[in-house]
């Protein structure tokens, strides 16, 4: 935990470090041990800012500074390296096996109940054992991820495992090196501890759970059922610079071994308290402590109300007694401890009937058996289909026509099969037949080598593209309000749009001609297709459609060439070249780029005016430590697309005005607020149109404005 004091402190010393590149790069060894030192300290609280607490107070490309100047002083000096450095969570390379270790204690599992009764029956064993009449409860959510156990020797991390047997688990530190929730070095001995041992869980929030599932489905691989199973999947993983990729956090919930004993926190609340203020993510702001098992019911009661909009998948709340030392007289039995419970909140699971399967043709062209289900209610929501993804899903799973099937809906998204239950089969059960020919088009079906989906391979098949045209217009790719798939089918279907360029071209007279399209309507469409030639070439890689291309996929493309063109003709050796891109993803995108009619859609939506360039090129950051705040209605551009163009150009944009407001630019009818806030604390106001000769020379704001065509017909 920082002090507020401490915060700025470490805020001014970033400052400095950023401004003295360098010296820091000319630096003694005596200099540049004392920098490492700094850049360390900085760094950790950056990364308990950004992954703590979600609150970063840097830009990234200011982070990337900080970390890069420690990394060029450790490779200048390696013996200055130490293991608790930032930079020793890149992910060292292992394979085979993970050794197993015992833990100092055994991870026991937790009793569970679903009733309000069966809660006041564990209160009243506790009551009887320990002697009172109203006990203490520490009460927290139950997390829905992977156990593991950290250990801290001196202060460093030194081991983290998963729960194995309980007894014994697998070592995986590497991995967990890489999960930027785990500090590499906490403050323990301040406390006098020497050792300690503490429970949590590797979590995966739902949005990158989601993001996650998306860039599976894109690059062909079955997506996780929950985001337990990603988390538990990510952590064994071989290869730990694979699991830096995941996205992974920590939250860290039970001390449960202390040396030397005497310094064990005495209470829950206490331990939790003390790992919140090293710098952990710990449950401390959800949790309560509660007097007496009637307030736990209602704070269990609140909390299944909202674990919807948690950002983590809780499956239930964990009750605690919170003075330890009861623990002694209430013991354990051999599955779980007698001072703790879980109460859980309905399950996301149900078991429901197949009836049918049918097949969707994808964006791409391949092939999604989807089964249709007696409806069945999930979680509050009623589920009556799900994906079997592909043969290969239907076959491990050995799932038939009329099967009773388990399916799960965890963490808002698709729902999908976790097993069939063979004990309910009455002999009626048929396999799934796949179909030989195209159920949109009834072109011949391929299976590639090495596949696992059937495919459609006619480019101009309805169904892929109506599909190509909706995800053009989805939110991560161009964001085209309005641009749906009844939009893009309704589009197809008149004829007006058989690819993306095509909407660059309709006037809102055109679309008048869809069904349900009035003035207001056609008007808003044609106006957000307008508006979505400057989203950038990362957003119309990914919406071009190209198989294996999600968007980080298309982010690393964009940064490395100049325009789309270049990309184009790259030899798909060099696009292998380029990192994160393997040998698959470059030839499908060399094979995209070979398609004289996709050339034809991209020579479209350049006469069109949409960005086909960087806006510019990597490592130039003209706007790099500045912060720009707007106000008033601006001539050359929406707002949006300003504060697009100050962050390409290495820029903060912010909307209120503070002391770290480098320019406040003032359009037509500036608010008052901004303005006289801006002469309060000195901050430079300038015109659009110095605002426009600042960055002119990267963006060409004018031919942007040229391009993006008349206003509103009507
Ligand atoms: S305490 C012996 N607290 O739930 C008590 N466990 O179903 C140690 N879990 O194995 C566990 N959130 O992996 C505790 N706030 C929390 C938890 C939690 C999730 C997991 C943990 C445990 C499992 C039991």
């Amino acid at each position: 935990m920082y002090t507020p004091e401490r915060e700025r402190e470490l805020i001014e010393l970033s400052k400095r470090l950023l401004g003295e590149p360098d010296r820091i790069k000319r630096a003694d060894k005596e200099e540049a041990r004392r920098y490492a030192s700094i850049l360390r300290e900085v760094i950790n609280y950056h990364d308990y800012k950004y992954y703590v607490q979600a609150s970063p107070v840097v830009s990234d490309y200011e982070y990337d500074l900080l970390f890069k100047a420690l990394k060029d002083i450790e490779s200048r000096y390696p013996e200055l390296i130490t293991p608790d450095s930032p930079t020793q969570r890149v992910a060292s390379e292992i394979s085979g096996e993970f050794p197993t270790v015992r833990h100092y204690a055994p991870m026991l599992s937790l009793d569970n109940t679903y009733t309000e009764e069966e809660l006041r029956d564990f209160d009243r064993r506790v009551r009887e054992l320990v002697g009172l009449d109203e006990i203490e409860y520490s009460v927290e959510p139950k997390y829905d991820g992977a156990g593991i156990a950290l250990v801290y020797r001196n202060d460093l991390f030194t081991r983290g495992a998963t729960r194995g047997d309980g007894e014994t688990g697998e070592d995986i530190t590497p991995n967990l090196r890489t999960v930027r929730t785990i500090p590499l070095k906490a403050d323990f001995s301040e406390f006098g501890i020497e050792l300690i041992e503490i429970r949590g869980e590797v979590l995966i929030n739902k949005e990158e759970f989601r993001k996650m599932n998306q860039e599976r489905l894109d690059e062909g691989l079955p997506p996780f059922a929950n985001p337990r199973n990603a988390a538990a999947g990510s952590i064994r993983l071989q290869n730990p610079k694979e699991v830096a990729k995941r996205r992974l956090e920590a939250v860290v919930y039970q001390v449960s071994y202390v040396e030397p004993e005497s310094k064990h926190p005495p209470t829950h609340y206490e331990s939790i308290k003390l790992l919140h203020e090293l710098g952990f993510k710990t449950p401390f702001k959800d949790m309560k402590l509660c007097k007496g098992i009637e307030e736990v019911i209602d704070y269990c009661r609140q909390w299944e109300s909202v674990r919807e909009d948690y950002p983590y998948e809780l499956d239930g709340m964990v009750v605690k007694v919170n003075n330890k030392e009861f623990y002694e007289v209430l013991g354990f039995t051999s599955h779980h401890p007698r001072w703790a419970i879980a109460f859980k909140f309905k399950p996301k699971q149900a078991t429901t009937k197949l009836l049918k399967v049918v097949f969707q043709v994808g964006r791409v062209g391949t092939i999604t058996p989807v089964g249709k289900l007696e409806p069945v209610q999930i979680g509050g929501v009623v589920v009556s289909s799900v994906s079997l993804f592909n043969e290969d899903f239907i076959k491990e799973k050995d799932i038939r026509v009329g099967d009773t099937v388990l399916i799960e809906r965890a963490g808002e998204v698709i729902p999908y099969v976790v097993e069939v239950i063979k004990e309910a089969r009455d002999g009626d059960e048929a396999p799934i037949e796949f179909p030989k020919n195209c159920p949109s088009c009834g072109s011949k079906l391929v299976k590639l080598p090495g596949e696992a989906a059937y495919r459609c391979i006619n480019i101009a098949c309805p169904a892929q593209v109506v599909l190509r045209l909706k995800h053009w217009g989805s939110r991560e790719a161009m964001d085209i309000r309005g641009l749906g798939e009844s939009t893009a089918k309704a589009l197809y279907e008149k004829g007006l749009a058989r690819d993306v360029g095509d909407l660059y071209y309709l006037k809102p007279l055109d679309l008048l001609k869809l069904p349900n399209f009035a003035e207001k309507s056609a008007n808003n469409l044609y106006e957000a297709i307008q508006n979505s030639k400057n989203r950038g070439l990362d957003r119309v890689l990914y919406g071009l459609g190209i198989r294996y291309v999600g968007h980080t996929t298309a982010k690393k493309l964009s940064e490395s060439v100049r325009d789309i063109w270049e990309l184009a003709e790259m030899p798909a050796e060099r696009l292998a070249d380029i990192e994160g891109i393997g040998e698959i993803v470059a030839n499908s995108i060399k094979e995209f780029f070979l398609r004289e009619e996709n050339l034809e859609v991209i020579r479209k939506l350049e006469r069109a005016g949409v960005k086909l360039s960087r806006d510019v090129v990597k490592g130039e950051e003209p706007l790099k430590g500045m912060v720009f705040v707007f106000t008033g209605a601006l001539e050359c551009c929406s707002r949006e697309r300003a504060g697009e163009i100050v962050e390409s150009l290495g820029g903060l944009f912010s909307n209120s005005v503070s002391k770290k407001t480098t320019y406040l630019v003032v359009g037509k009818e500036p608010g008052r607020t901004k303005l006289s806030r801006a002469e309060q604390l000195g901050v430079k106001v300038i015109t659009e149109e110095e605002f426009i000769n600042m960055v002119s020379k990267y963006v060409d704001i004018e031919k942007e404005k040229r391009e993006s065509g008349p206003g509103r017909l009507f």
